[in-house]
């Protein structure tokens, strides 16, 4: 056991926690024949299986359980030590583990680019994924912080409003309903939709908007990518439910129209997170600060001031200078 790397437990963690060698090697940038090697060695050093697959689905095996209470021990308290230390350090170096939700990642870059050119010590691993994997995240306590929509009430954690968030309905720029005003609600739901996927916030508040309404929606097509949903927008095969930021970096924004939909935008906030009871780095504490701001410093750069009609190209952007890993 003590051959045993920190990297082969780190492996087995991913594993036992999204139970798929798949997804493990995603998480970590891996490949799966180097993710199975790690658990064959690791099997070997500890004698004992670990996993065992019944079916297509992984299962730990009663060492595979004790050996992830301890995985996820040890590993606490490394994150323990790696705060004290870059808090000892001060904001001089540190790490900054963000973990925010697909629609995010139109903004979330852009802010932590100037956060890190205050403080180029710093280390971002940011984890971009789907609201229902970061309330997921946000349960474990995986993250220093999370940004996501509203935070359902079962969740255990400190919520925060920082920014507004617009949902807007999007069709192709020559679209017939491009050029009308205050557009029915039963209307939208006589064009094909284009839906994101189970356990998006935006679908999750599209379908409350609807329902709400007694309306139901013709689904055509359901995407896991606000980008794709843009495209197939823009391919005139329906129409879409995404959150205005989606556009800030749109280089074929022309091709696109904000309908003038009664009840719409839905109004909605994105909220920074984290677990009760955490105690944050000063780090994170820094970045907490930093986005109390973020409405002053993203009011240039994003489409907030369109209210309908096509959304201009943007002037001023900022490149993303953020450190560390990034995943979609
Ligand atoms: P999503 O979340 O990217 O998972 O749709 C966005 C939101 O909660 O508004």
């Amino acid at each position: 056991m003590r051959h045993s790397t920190l990297r082969q437990l780190e492996v087995f963690e991913a594993i036992a926690r999204l139970k798929s060698f798949t997804r493990a090697a995603e998480e970590l940038f891996l490949t799966q024949p180097t993710v199975s090697m790690q658990v064959k060695k690791l099997t070997e050093e500890i004698g004992l299986p670990l996993f065992e697959q019944v079916g297509k689905k992984i299962y730990l095996t009663d060492a595979g359980e004790e050996l992830y209470r301890t995985c996820l021990g040890i590993f606490d308290h490394f994150s323990r030590f790696e705060m004290i230390a870059s808090d000892m350090k001060g904001l001089k170096s540190g790490k900054l583990r963000l973990a925010v939700v697909t629609t995010a990642k139109y903004f979330v870059p852009r802010l932590l680019g100037m956060f890190c050119q205050k403080y180029p010590g710093i280390d971002v691993a940011l984890k971009v994924t789907n609201r229902e994997h970061i309330l997921e995240r946000l349960t474990g306590n995986q993250d220093d912080l999370y940004i996501l929509g509203q935070i359902p009430d079962a969740v255990d954690a400190v919520a925060e409003i920082f920014l507004d968030n617009q949902l807007v309905v999007l069709a192709s720029a020559d679209h017939p309903l491009a050029t009308e005003k205050k557009i029915p609600i039963k209307r939208i739901c006589d064009e094909p939709f284009i839906m994101r996927e189970p356990g998006s916030g935006t679908r999750i508040a599209t379908e409350l908007f609807f329902s709400k309404h007694n309306k139901k929606l013709k689904v055509r097509m359901e995407l896991g990518s606000n980008e794709a949903i843009k495209q197939t927008v823009a391919g005139r095969l329906g129409i879409a439910v995404l959150s205005r930021h989606t556009l800030a970096l749109d280089a074929q924004i022309g091709q696109l129209a904000i309908l003038d939909v009664e009840g719409f935008p839905i109004e909605r906030h994105w909220y920074f997170a984290y677990s009760s009871g955490k105690q944050l780095s000063i780090v994170a504490q820094t970045f907490l600060s930093y986005l109390r701001q973020a409405n002053n410093l993203l009011d240039n750069m994003t489409c907030r001031h369109m209210t309908s009609g096509h959304c201009p190209l943007l002037e001023n952007e900022t490149s993303i200078r953020s450190g560390g890993e990034a995943s979609v």
